[in-house]
């Protein structure tokens, strides 16, 4: 049944997929259910001010629903930021953020620092659940150090209603390195009584095939990076083909120009361009870009330059397909 009918989940990635950005995608691909926004910060309600927090404004989302998510490890802290933006903007679900790998995050035990402190993780919890009417959900990995602590938590968490949890098969040591540890990952969900969502390195159909059949009883999947270099694999996953390169391009190609449009609305064309040049580092692989070209874009200071060439990129890449 859930093979049949998965569920996908646009992934947070701080830095990248704000509303801005995530809108421009949901405009031009359907078959995203459900996203998570970045992080916010937690706070204490007299540090407070959730109406900055354009992002979450509903008025900004008006394709699909999105879920805030909150760094931090004061119960005190997150059950304030809850109820602000709860009453600022009406959400009834929140996500937590306990997977994030960042050095100077973990080092404040925060994000995956907190993995290694399953006390922590329960406070929090049980605050939140006795404090306020939110749907709480976790982002997590298998765990800082090891994946015992992923399990130790999993096992704590099993006597809370969460809404669900989202798993990354990786330890926060590895960052993004190495494989997925998917057999960790699958003593966590035989722990687990809760509802899960896989996050990671779904980068194409046959590793969405092969997770699928692995794990028949995940019926909900997250994607990220692999929507960051290929906009479309969400339809090539909901359908089980892999679309067409040249009509994938010439939709990118609208894509794109749009997302760039999206970018200059914020600030200028000129200070759009570190945002640019890091999306271009996931588009080189929609345009097998060797790494000496992508390393020519990325040298690239002026934003006329940066149009020109990356003009050119689509151009040849068109020529390529049609030769090929
Ligand atoms: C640049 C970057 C920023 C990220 N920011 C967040 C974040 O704000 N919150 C979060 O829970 N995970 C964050 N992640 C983790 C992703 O949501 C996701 O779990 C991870 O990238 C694995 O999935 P993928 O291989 O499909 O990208 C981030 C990852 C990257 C690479």
């Amino acid at each position: 049944m859930s093979q049949n009918n998965p569920i996908f989940w646009f992934a947070p990635l701080h830095g990248i997929t704000y509303h801005y950005m995530r809108n421009v995608l949901f405009s031009h691909v359907v078959f995203f259910d459900q996203a998570i926004a970045p992080f916010v910060p937690a706070h204490k309600s007299d540090k407070l001010n959730v109406k900055k927090w354009v992002d979450l404004d509903p008025e900004n989302n008006p394709f699909i629903p999105i879920i805030p998510q909150l760094m931090g490890n004061d119960p005190d802290a997150i059950v304030d930021t809850i109820l602000a933006i709860q009453s600022q903007f009406g959400y009834n679900q929140i996500n937590w953020n306990i997977g994030c790998p960042m050095n100077q995050i973990v080092r404040k035990q925060r994000g995956c620092g907190v993995m290694p402190h399953p006390e922590l993780i329960e406070n929090v919890v049980n605050r939140v659940t006795q404090k306020t009417k939110i749907s709480f959900s976790i982002k997590m990995r298998l765990g800082l150090n090891s994946p015992r602590e992923g399990v130790e938590i999993i096992k704590r968490l099993n006597q809370y209603p969460l809404d669900f949890l989202v798993i990354h098969p990786r330890l926060g040591i590895q960052q993004y390195e190495g494989e997925v540890d998917l057999d960790s990952f699958e003593t966590m969900i035989l722990n687990s009584n809760q509802k899960i969502v896989y996050s990671g390195d779904i980068n194409n159909l046959n590793i969405f095939q092969s997770l699928q059949k692995r794990f028949p009883q995940i019926q909900n999947w997250m994607l990220g990076r692999g929507v960051l270099r290929d906009p479309f694999l969400v339809e090539e996953l909901k359908m089980g083909i892999p679309l067409n390169d040249e009509q994938k391009l010439i939709r990118f190609k609208s894509y794109y120009y749009e997302l760039q449009q999206s970018l200059f609305q914020l600030k200028s064309e000129q200070d759009a361009l570190p945002k640019l040049k890091e999306l271009w580092k996931y588009f080189a692989q929609f345009f097998q870009l060797t790494e000496k070209e992508l390393l020519s874009i990325l040298r690239i200071n002026h934003i006329q330059e940066f149009k020109e060439v990356t003009d050119i990129a689509f151009t040849k890449y068109l020529n390529d397909l049609k030769t090929r």
